[in-house]
């Protein structure tokens, strides 16, 4: 009889919490079925560039290439890879793979072909804010994740967010019902008393993250060409894994999901074609680091009221506000000229000097024309050399300005 060609079933798991060096066809394909919770896939973009960067330390580069004889080598790529984490995936798993305008509709094809059209869950925005030069066009900042599921029957821990500020939260924590007119009114018990919705305890997930982009000086940067952030990795394992989980990250690069998955409980597995990255990987596991992001936890919008505040002495000028800058609040252009002025606000804690000083840090390698303190009040110093500062013009606010002549009418008076 005819022997069958068939492979036989696989059955020993891989090892846990470990990177593996290799192709991930090769390596998966050694793996049984049905082992996974969840599959995180961050592949090559089809981006048709080979992609380079830095450690901080500068001692270090790091890449890989993202270059395809065509659309449909790059699609049979993705295929191949994207069927062994269906084949690995529990019933109840749950992959997301990420990718940016260059390669969406291929993903999507090749998702809805292995998983079915139907076991499409969402499709995540990740935006983030960049600080560049668009050329000609809209400046691109966001990428995509494809989520979907191997069943019906997937886990998923739904995360609940803030209100949003404009919401009338009293008013949905209360029961609803319908008058005889079909007007929406709160429902009452049999004392009259409103009641209580107790469930509602904020608004679930949605599809738009705006999580910020790693930046340049960020502690968890190792310098890996497109290393994702923690934070972002942490919301996917969150969202489909319990403490314990597997997660699999067959294209990990420095190691991102990985770090994620330790520090969230979980097993984890990754693997990468490069010796480089599988390494950095294992460093960064020894030793998690993780930026917590302030901008995250306040929200954008109070670094925005903050900075309003202080702006308002701007109001009039023509400027453009600079967030996050440790010398620099804005920006005011001289449009017929092109020539630009950095402007600091003297902070209540601060000198004139030091405001100056910060700002003249701050301006360096930026080509301004003109450096501005705007002075706000008289802070005591120990030597009165305070407004010995060169190179920077120093303006009073109208505000100081104003205190200033009422103070010098009281001393006459
Ligand atoms: C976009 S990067 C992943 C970045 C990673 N998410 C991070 O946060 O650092 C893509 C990675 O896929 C790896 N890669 C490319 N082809 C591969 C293959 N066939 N098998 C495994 N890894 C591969 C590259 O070496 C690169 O590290």
């Amino acid at each position: 009889m005819e022997s069958s060609r068939k492979s036989p079933p696989k059955t020993t798991q891989p090892r846990f919490d470990e990177v593996f060096h290799g192709d991930c066809i090769d390596v998966m394909s050694a793996w049984p079925d049905g082992f996974v919770d969840l599959a995180y896939l961050d592949p090559p973009f089809l981006t048709q560039k080979r992609h380079k960067s830095t450690n901080r330390e500068r001692s270090k580069t790091f890449a890989f290439d993202d270059l395809w004889g065509s659309h449909h080598d790059y699609s049979e790529f993705i295929y191949q890879r994207v069927a062994q984490c269906h084949r690995i995936l529990k019933d109840t798993g749950s992959i997301y793979f990420h990718c940016d305008r260059n390669a969406t509709h291929i993903a999507r094809a090749v998702l809805d072909d292995i998983f079915g059209a139907e076991r499409f869950r969402s499709e995540i925005i990740w935006t983030y804010r960049r600080w560049s030069n668009s050329k000609n066009g809209l400046l691109a900042s966001h990428q995509n994740i494809f989520y979907y599921t191997k069943s019906e029957n997937f886990k998923f821990n739904q995360l609940l967010t803030d209100y949003s500020p404009s919401t009338n939260v009293d008013q949905i924590l209360q029961q609803r019902a319908r008058d005889s007119n079909g007007k929406s009114i709160y429902r009452r018990d049999k004392d009259g008393n409103v009641i209580s919705n107790g469930a509602k305890r904020g608004v679930p997930l949605g599809d738009v993250w705006d999580i910020p982009y790693l930046n340049p000086k960020a502690n968890e940067r190792v310098g890996y060409p497109t290393q994702k952030p923690i934070l972002l990795l942490e919301r996917i394992i969150e969202l489909s894994t319990d403490s314990g989980d597997i997660v699999v990250d067959p294209f990990c690069g420095s190691g991102t999901t990985l770090v994620a998955s330790s520090l969230s409980h979980r097993k984890f597995i990754g693997i990468d074609v490069s010796a480089e990255a599988c390494q950095l990987s294992r460093s960064r596991l020894s030793s998690p680091v993780k930026t917590e992001s302030a901008l995250l936890e306040t929200g954008r919008a109070s670094y925005a009221n903050a900075d309003s505040q202080l702006l308002q002495c701007l109001s009039g000028c023509d400027y453009v506000p600079v967030q996050r800058n440790s010398g620099i609040d804005a920006i005011v252009n001289a449009p017929t000229t092109n020539s630009i002025a950095l402007v600091r606000i003297q902070r209540a804690d601060e000198t004139v000097n030091e405001a100056a000083s910060l700002l003249i840090k701050a301006s360096r390698g930026k080509n301004a024309d003109l450096l501005i303190v705007v002075k706000t009040r008289h802070v005591a110093t120990l030597f009165d050399d305070d407004e010995a500062t060169t190179n920077v013009q120093v303006i009073e606010s109208t505000a100081f300005a104003v205190n200033e002549a009422v103070a010098a009418l009281q001393r006459e008076a």
